[in-house]
């Protein structure tokens, strides 16, 4: 790497960095665990650091204080997307998400899928117990979850939850998306469940071509795959969002498709640039239907794990909702009188740091950090797992241990809890996080206040994850019993 760069007639500093090959850059040097590598060489290279991946030079961002630089402070100077052969792929560079256009005209775009998101969150729910849509139906998608854990735990006894969890989550999306659930053995919606996980698993595969721009010019399966999976996809939301076109009724707002058309036909088509077209729509669709996928079912996936590795935990949730809220199915507003069962979430979130990264970012204009030179267009990776795993700020970080969220009064310590770095933050900060956090809440304290899950005798968990865009746990089985009410005991 040249460590000196000539901008405007003046000497800067580039970022340091390891020494690399010619064409593979550092790929090789990455291993299993690219944060953790990561995290080594910031010991020697500080916070901001360069590396090639392949033949592309990408900023990693570390430390608290520098992430809050880079997407806080100088956020417009690193809003960007960089020109990844894998997101080209998605809508066409229309995405929401993974578009490289970043300007005026994302951000509108931001903005109404944004208010579709809340318009949808104010929609009021068909069943008068529950306070809102997206409430009844994560409860009635966990009230068919544990139905099935009984089942397949009657039959099988130990059982892999992670299909189950799958069908939940990607029902949950299906009714917020298209205001429809399928039977977990439909053939449609088992055919886009194994769609959206080979996109996902092509796509994480650290597709060379992201890397080694030429190959993408090669009919090679590993290149190419992403975009035939995510044609597939895009044919299933389309039917959807045409079939919600010719059915739009503005005062019976059925799902976030029709909150998006609601927003379009309001009060940002005044102005007819200022609105989405209708293939926008159906990327935009795409884009929440994506995200709020996988990274919501690994969160559980995860969360269960621990609850059977750490049975006493399991426990002190039990116990807490048992005081609290009873018998009562549980609901979005039940999450401030449950303090542990948040805190345990967010140990989840910041012990297992299933996102290590955020979407990678891209600088939008020259710019300089931490005293360094950085060119536009710049790949950046910002190390979220590296933030919640630092010693600085957490104690014992690689203790999982829910407790560190509470004060002496046993209430949660909201200025910690935002220091785990899961949703991102600033200008490209998730667009789902209230979603997601409600979900995971509600899914977590029915299955408890019903079931006990614990470890197969004899089997022997890991947690050390798989390294992927979102990293899974390796399989686990689990066995499921039903609790009779307020029993909640660790053995
Ligand atoms: C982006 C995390 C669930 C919608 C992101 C990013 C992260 C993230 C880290 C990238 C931030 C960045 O690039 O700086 C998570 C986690 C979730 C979750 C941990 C669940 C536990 C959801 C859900 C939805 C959603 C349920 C939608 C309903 C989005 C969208 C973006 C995004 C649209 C793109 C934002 C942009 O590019 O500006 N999320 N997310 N996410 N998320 Fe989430």
């Amino acid at each position: 790497f040249v460590r000196a760069l000539r901008s405007k007639g003046r000497k800067q500093l580039s970022p340091p960095g390891p020494w690399s090959f010619p064409i593979i850059g550092n790929l090789l040097q990455l291993g299993e665990h690219p944060y953790l590598t990561l995290m080594e060489m910031r010991k020697k290279y500080g916070d901001v650091f360069l590396l090639k991946l392949g033949m592309v030079p990408v900023l990693v961002v570390n430390g608290m204080e520098m992430v809050k630089q880079v997407l806080l402070k100088d956020g417009e100077h690193f809003a960007g997307r960089p020109n990844m052969h894998t997101f080209s792929f998605l809508a066409e560079g229309k995405s929401l998400s993974f578009s490289v256009n970043y300007g005026e005209s994302w951000k509108l775009h931001k903005k109404i899928a944004s208010k579709a998101l809340r318009t949808l969150s104010n929609a009021e729910a068909k069943s008068s117990t529950c306070s809102c849509l997206l409430e009844e139906h994560v409860t009635e998608e966990v009230s068919e979850l544990v139905t099935v854990f009984v089942e397949l735990s009657s039959k099988n006894g130990g059982f892999d939850p992670r299909n189950a969890i799958t069908c939940a989550v990607a029902n949950v999306v299906c009714a917020l998306c298209f205001g429809k659930r399928y039977d977990h053995s439909d053939e449609e919606f088992l055919k886009i469940v194994k769609t959206n996980d080979d996109l996902l698993k092509a796509s994480s595969a650290a597709n060379p071509a992201d890397f080694i721009p030429c190959l993408r010019y090669l009919p090679l399966q590993i290149i190419n795959a992403p975009r035939e999976f995510y044609r597939a996809l895009n044919g299933f939301i389309a039917l959807h969002v045409q079939d919600h076109l010719a059915t739009y009724d503005k005062d019976h707002i059925r799902d976030i498709t029709d909150a998006l058309i609601n927003v379009c036909h309001n009060k940002y088509a005044a102005a007819k640039t200022d609105t989405l077209n209708d293939s926008e729509i159906i990327s935009t669709v795409n884009d929440l239907f994506g995200a709020g996928f996988e990274t919501v079912s690994t969160c559980l996936y995860w969360s269960f794990l621990y609850l059977i590795h750490y049975p006493e935990i399991q426990a002190k949730i039990q116990e807490e909702i048992d005081g609290n809220i009873g018998l009562k199915p549980p609901r979005f507003e039940d999450r401030k009188i449950l303090p542990y069962t948040e805190a345990f979430i967010s140990e989840v979130f910041r012990h297992a740091s299933f996102l290590p990264f955020t979407i990678p970012h891209c600088t939008t204009a020259d710019t300089t950090l931490n005293g360094y030179f950085i060119p536009r267009k710049t790949c950046t990776f910002i190390n979220m797992y590296q933030v919640n795993h630092d010693e600085t700020i957490w104690d014992n970080p690689s203790l999982f241990r829910p407790d560190r969220f509470l004060n002496e009064n046993r209430e949660l310590n909201k200025s910690l809890v935002e220091k785990v770095l899961i949703f991102g933050m600033g200008i490209r900060k998730c667009l789902g996080e209230d979603v997601a956090r409600n979900e995971i809440f509600i899914f977590i304290t029915a299955v408890l206040q019903q079931l006990k899950l614990k470890k197969c005798p004899r089997a022997k968990l890991d947690l050390t994850p798989t390294y992927g865009l979102a990293m899974r746990p390796k399989p686990y089985q689990l066995e499921a019993e039903r609790r009779s009410s307020g029993s909640s005991s660790a053995s």
